[in-house]
């Protein structure tokens, strides 16, 4: 039997990751594949209902302490997510350990300081990235309404996306396969869809425990 595919969306806020990654997983559950989705930050668990408090504006917190809550939420659901992949479902989720560094770093913490605290963790098999100017995104429905949905801020961030994507780009190519894959997300939803199923069928097969890691 073979362990399920870990499936990755980054963006920006209102980059169309949700609408996205939930076509996925119905096309793949239409093919008679085992799909569940994730979204990180988890609000459902204490360390995510502490995020949700800084994130809609209830709790102030510095940015390293927010920068490993973020973290500490990954952690906490990574066997999970593993005995999910283990048993064969296919898992596509939203935001992971990128928008963990792209959105602290944004900020100016270190780069290096960012990585550390999710080094270990396991790497998805294939990112998908969703690229959206900050300006096309701040124009969708209910932008605004948390900490970091402005303009300004999801400039930075983006910025830090591309420096990531870079990264990513390249390692992708030494390892001769792609694990990374930016994809142009202002057109069509249908357009978007198919090029996504596309690079999710070209994702090599792998059998359960073996994983590659997040590491330096
Ligand atoms: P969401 O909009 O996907 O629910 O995420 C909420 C915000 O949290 C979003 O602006 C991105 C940000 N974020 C981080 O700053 N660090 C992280 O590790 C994650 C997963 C999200
Ligand atoms: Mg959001």
């Amino acid at each position: 039997m073979l362990r399920g595919k870990f499936i990755l969306f980054e963006g920006l806020d209102r980059s169309g990751k949700s609408t996205q990654a939930r076509k996925l997983a119905e096309a793949l559950k239409e093919r008679g594949s085992r799909v569940e989705q994730r979204h990180y930050p988890e609000r459902s668990t204490q360390v995510g209902s502490a995020i949700n408090s800084y994130l809609t504006k209830t709790k102030s917190l510095n940015d390293q302490a927010i920068h490993l809550l973020f973290s500490a939420n990954r952690w906490e659901l990574q066997q999970a997510l593993v005995d999910l992949l283990d048993s064969g479902v296919t898992v596509v989720v939203d935001r992971y350990v990128y928008s963990g560094v792209a959105f602290s770093s944004a900020k100016g913490l270190d780069r290096e300081w960012c990585w550390q605290s999710d080094f270990g963790l396991v790497r998805p098999d294939l990112t998908i990235f969703l690229d959206i100017s900050p300006e096309e995104a701040s124009s969708r429905g209910g932008y605004g309404e948390e900490i970091y949905e402005k303009v300004s801020f999801q400039s930075k961030v983006k910025a830090e996306f591309a420096l990531i994507a870079a990264k990513e780009e390249i390692r992708s190519s030494e390892a001769g396969k792609a694990s990374w894959v930016s994809l142009n997300a202002q057109t069509s939803l249908e357009t978007l869809h198919a090029q996504i199923l596309s690079h999710v069928d070209a994702v090599p097969d792998r059998l359960p425990g073996d994983y590659d890691f997040m590491q330096k």
